[in-house]
């Protein structure tokens, strides 16, 4: 990172981490620094404008919703920085306060003018885990995320919701017509300066705003989950067809402890 000004270490209190338990999210400001947020940025865009020549992107789902680069701290050492910078894994075992491994990063985009909102949607549901209940997200703005940008929001306390199925991101009903008591809490929407994130636990429901906006929204998330997780074999994109052994821990070399 050269002559770049590398953020000072974080502080999450024991306030902050009572709130993160009790609200499934919390919002921490300048968890990197700008001039580590604008060189990230730069990055994901040279990935991205590869990624478009080769047409690799992985991960799957709705593009229109979200442009996702998936694992790219197994071959990015810029963005692996990122994912293991000391800030986020300090913030991550505080927040979660028990061992844990990363499950995935990605980068996700929300290309100008896409139009498409991220839905209502828990996270967890998507990952093939089990014995894993403190899982737990950050996303870290790379630019300005204002909420026409699209920012997150969140349904506090919704990650005590451990037993919903799967709800889709392109779908705005699918939550509330699993759970239909949910549409009638109150949300939390967080707009994010360069270099801020908010964490959420894998059960927190969450949407993301359309991109309305000339510019593209950059955010890079890493997703940690407990280091005694159980791989159930639900089809995934980091796992499917990778040979591991259900019922099984994930292995250290692609699931690395933190
Ligand atoms: C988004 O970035 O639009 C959504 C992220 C998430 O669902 O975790
Ligand atoms: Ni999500």
């Amino acid at each position: 990172m050269g002559q770049l000004e590398k953020s000072t270490s974080v502080h999450i209190s024991e306030e902050d981490i009572a709130q993160y338990r009790e609200n499934g999210f919390a919002r921490v400001h300048n968890i990197i620094s700008k001039e580590e947020a604008a060189r990230y940025a730069e990055r994901v865009m040279e990935i991205y404008e590869e990624r478009k020549v080769s047409g690799d992107f992985g991960g799957g789902g709705n593009v229109d919703v979200l442009r996702q680069i998936v694992n790219v701290w197994s071959c990015d050492e810029v963005m692996k920085e990122l994912t293991f910078h000391p800030n986020v894994l300090a913030a991550v075992k505080a927040f979660a306060g028990v061992p844990l491994r990363l499950w995935h990063d990605h980068i996700l985009i929300k290309d100008p003018h896409n139009n498409a909102p991220t839905q209502f949607h828990q996270d967890q549901p998507y990952w093939p885990h089990a014995n894993s209940v403190n899982p737990i997200s950050v996303w870290i703005a790379l630019v300005d995320v204002p909420v026409e940008k699209g920012c997150m929001s969140f349904i506090p306390g919704s990650q005590s919701r451990d037993d919903l199925p799967l709800q889709y991101l392109d779908d705005e009903r699918s939550l509330f017509g699993i759970c239909p008591e949910l549409e009638w809490e109150p949300r939390v929407t967080l707009p994010l300066k360069a270099g801020d994130c908010t964490f959420h636990h894998g059960r927190c429901a969450h949407m993301a705003n359309a991109n309305a906006t000339d510019n593209h929204r950059i955010a890079h998330v890493a997703i940690f989950t407990d280091r005694d997780t159980i791989y159930t074999g639900i089809d995934h994109a980091v796992t499917t067809g990778r040979g591991y052994t259900e019922g099984e821990t994930l292995p250290d070399e692609h699931f690395p402890q933190i």
